[in-house]
């Protein structure tokens, strides 16, 4: 099994490759891979991820294999590997999972075709990352010496301990804010109002409700008013700032209505590229590039 597990995994100079390949395509560079098939197994929920990876493939020109999991075997009790182990016997190049367990993969390691994580419990979210570090570069033309501080559910997301590690590896300056109840300390913790006033990038993160084991202390109300991204409190933000949010956005609690599209915000661009990216991933990793 190869593909894209974590990036950690990943050398920094492959991580920049795949920024500059996908950077190449949205320019216009053709790559085709009408030879090969491959099959997205989504356990958890997602527009982004899924259906990002699906227009990857079809710009890729690789047919897809998009399996209903709800449908299938899994239903009767089939492992994951046995799924996937099937998937690979019918003749799939690769697979994309999403799946609720951290490292799920695992559970994998006898399976030869590459694997692509779509993002694994509160662990890793690899694409993510890169996409996200992808729309950095093309607002800043580098990573050195870029303060970022992601604020919000730290404890419940695989985007922040992803980004983090990554960030830091690439020199940029990284903090984490928001409620302290969501203070895992994956990085050094600074208040709201310096994080606004600070940082070149505002990452702002979904209050992920379902992955809670107990009630937030503060309210949806008391939330926005302590922490949300007002348009107020984006007039605080340094001139060439920019927001960016995983998605998808709880509006009203970490960003107001009003901010989602507004000037500063990169959130949409952040989709487009999450295409790029993945093919920029899918195409190295079915070449055994990764
Ligand atoms: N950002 C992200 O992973 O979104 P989805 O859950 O919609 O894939």
């Amino acid at each position: 099994m190869n593909g894209l597990l974590t990036l950690t995994d990943l050398t920094t100079e492959k991580m920049l490759d795949l920024i500059d390949l996908a950077l190449e395509m949205k320019k216009g560079l053709k790559i085709s891979y009408p030879d090969k098939k491959m099959a997205t197994l989504f356990f958890e929920n997602s527009t982004r991820t899924h259906y990002s990876f699906i227009s990857a493939m079809h710009q890729l020109d690789i047919k897809v294999v998009d399996v209903n999991t709800a449908c299938s075997s899994i239903q009767k009790g089939e492992t994951l590997y046995d799924t996937v182990r099937t998937l690979e016997a019918l003749g799939m190049d690769g697979v994309v999972i999403r799946h609720p367990q951290d490292q799920y993969f695992k559970a994998l390691e006898k399976i030869k075709i590459p694997i692509f994580n779509g993002g694994d419990g509160k662990s890793h979210h690899p694409t993510q990352s890169l996409l996200d570090l992808m729309t950095i570069y093309e607002e800043f033309g580098h990573f050195e010496g870029l303060r970022c501080c992601i604020i919000g559910d730290i404890a419940h997301s695989r985007v922040a301990h992803t980004n983090i590690e990554v960030m830091k590896r690439l020199n940029m300056e990284v903090f984490i804010s928001g409620p302290k109840e969501f203070d895992d300390g994956c990085a050094p913790f600074i208040p709201f109002e310096e994080a606004l006033l600070t940082s070149d990038v505002v990452m702002l993160l979904r209050i992920q409700f379902e992955r809670h084991e107990k009630k937030m202390n503060l309210s949806k109300e008391e939330y926005h008013q302590a922490f949300g991204l007002t348009e107020q409190n984006v007039s605080k933000m340094k001139d060439n700032a920019i927001i960016l949010h995983p998605a998808p956005v709880n509006r009203g609690i970490e960003i107001a209505d009003a901010v989602v599209e507004c000037a500063k915000s990169r959130i949409y661009r952040q989709m487009e590229n999450g295409v790029w990216i993945r093919m920029a991933v899918l195409s190295r990793g079915l070449e055994g590039k990764l």
